[in-house]
């Protein structure tokens, strides 16, 4: 789309020039000859760039600056000043404009050169802004913590207590509980919010590379070390460093580890030059720590510095009410970063969802909405597109047979009938051993399945989804 430009002068023969000149390059110009018009079509039109004259009969260009200032952030506008000498409007005139929020001037009479620099460097710029902004949008919205249950807001308190103090916080929790975000929280609640968050999984690092990669090497200190590499500590200088999954350090990284909480300072691998660091830890851990130190596995000494303030982040399971606002907010973010389409969970699909085992808690509670939004059709998502926790693979013992390979015959035998309790179940049983048997039969083409079975391609995915069925469980 063409960007829109709005020309306000009194003056016919500068709007025609800058008409002409910014029409001949593609732009969509609209005009006003006085402010109260000016006003009028900025809020109404939302131009991506507006020429404002700043001497006007009437309301002038400076009144018309303060009346949409608001706007200012998002709608660019470039003021024409005239000479000073000339009459026009002053310096002090354009220099008061920019203090309301214009982004530019140009003088009369406005050279061509002058204004396609000031329209392409506005443009530009706002351009940025509004990527900047709505970056920012999502940031906040994908490390938003959402819940309002008591369980979350004990966790909301220690945060905002913790956050503004330098101490060591220990967040402890099962899997995908939200410790993530507990961290994130802390730092950007803090007085370093400014300085880098460095997060470091001690997990994902094999036992030989971690040392390196929390402290650095110099050049050839180990076969491997072709540059030196500055590591995650100094990284995180004036910042905070995320220790995620700290129960899974070597014996010997957790010395290391203690002297920089102890001392402030590290070395780099191949170095004796010390070095001083400022940085906030914040570790994270699904292990039971005082269990590992019984064990041996962890020291003690290094668990009493990282614990100084502990937060527990419950499960979901201990905090259900916080469901319907969780499904709302991943079927948003979903929405706006993958562009799914926007669908409502009906009254009784969250309850189904309130009800179910959520044992990979909120991390399952995602990919389960996610699923729904795919697998779905239509605008709503009602209870019976939640699959039952008896359908879903980790629910054990598996309730509906499986026909074996080769068998055409989909119906179960007689016996196994009689073990079916109700006719929707009976349906259910059914209609499953006859789709895999379909697909099979089709090599799990699923378009060419549907096709011959008559039935619409996102029909027979929704099946698949509410069934469990997939390849490579069922297939071969
Ligand atoms: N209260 C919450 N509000 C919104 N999203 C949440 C909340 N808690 C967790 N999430 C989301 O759930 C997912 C898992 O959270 P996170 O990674 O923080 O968990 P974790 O405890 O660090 O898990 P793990 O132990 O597996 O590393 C993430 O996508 C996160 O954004
Ligand atoms: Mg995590």
């Amino acid at each position: 789309m063409k960007p829109r430009i709005l020309i306000v002068d009194d003056e016919q023969s500068i709007r025609d020039t800058l008409r002409m000149i910014l029409e001949y390059e593609g732009y969509d110009i609209i005009q006003a000859a006085n402010g109260d018009d000016a006003v009028r079509l900025i809020e109404r039109e939302a131009p991506d760039l507006v020429f404002l004259d700043i001497k006007m009969p009437g309301m002038d260009g400076i009144e018309v600056l303060q009346k949409v200032r608001h706007l200012t952030d998002t709608t660019p506008i470039v003021v024409i000043s005239g000479h000073a000498d000339q009459g026009g409007a002053s310096s002090s005139e354009a220099a008061q404009a920019m203090k309301l929020g214009a982004r530019d001037f140009i003088e009369k009479p406005p050279t061509q050169d002058r204004i396609l620099v000031t329209v392409r460097n506005a443009l530009d710029s706002s351009r940025l802004r509004s990527e900047v902004r709505s970056f920012r949008k999502d940031i906040e919205k994908r490390y938003q913590i959402v819940g309002d249950s008591s369980p979350l807001q004990t966790v909301r308190d220690s945060i905002h207590k913790a956050a503004p103090t330098n101490a060591t916080v220990l967040i402890w929790g099962e899997s995908g509980v939200g410790k993530e975000l507990v961290a994130r929280a802390i730092h950007r609640e803090s007085l370093r919010r400014d300085g880098p968050f460095v997060q470091v999984n001690c997990a994902a690092i094999p036992d030989e590379l971690i040392e390196s990669e929390l402290f650095g090497h110099e050049k050839g200190s180990f076969t491997g070390a072709t540059d030196r590499q500055i590591g995650k500590f100094e990284q995180a200088d004036k910042g905070t460093i995320f220790l995620d999954e700290v129960g899974d350090m070597s014996l010997k990284t957790q010395a290391k580890v203690l002297r920089v909480l102890q001392e402030q300072e590290l070395e780099r691998l191949g170095s004796n030059r010390v070095i001083k660091v400022d940085v906030r830890v914040i570790a994270a851990t699904n292990k039971n720590l005082e269990e590992a130190i019984n064990t041996g596995a962890f020291r003690e000494d290094l668990f009493y510095r990282l614990n100084v303030v502990p937060i527990h982040v419950p499960p979901l399971r201990e905090r259900r009410e916080d469901i319907p606002s969780l499904v709302r907010h991943f079927a948003d973010l979903l929405a706006r970063e993958n562009n799914f389409r926007r669908k409502t969970f009906s009254s009784l699909a969250m309850e189904k969802l309130k009800q179910r085992h959520w044992r990979g808690n909120i991390r399952e509670l995602r990919n389960a909405v996610e699923r729904l939004l795919i697998m779905t059709s239509g605008d709503g998502i009602d209870a019976r597109d939640v699959p039952d926790d008896a359908a879903r693979p980790d629910a054990a013992p598996a309730a509906v047979p499986v026909p074996g390979p080769g068998t055409t015959a989909a119906l179960p035998p007689e016996l196994v009938w009689a073990s079916i309790p109700t006719l929707q179940e009976f349906k259910s049983i059914t209609e499953r051993a006859y789709l895999v048997t379909k697909l099979r039969d089709n090599n799990w083409n699923i378009s060419k399945t549907a096709e011959l079975i008559d039935t619409p391609r996102s029909n027979l995915y929704k099946k698949l989804e509410q069934y469990q069925i997939s390849e490579e469980r069922d297939g071969k």
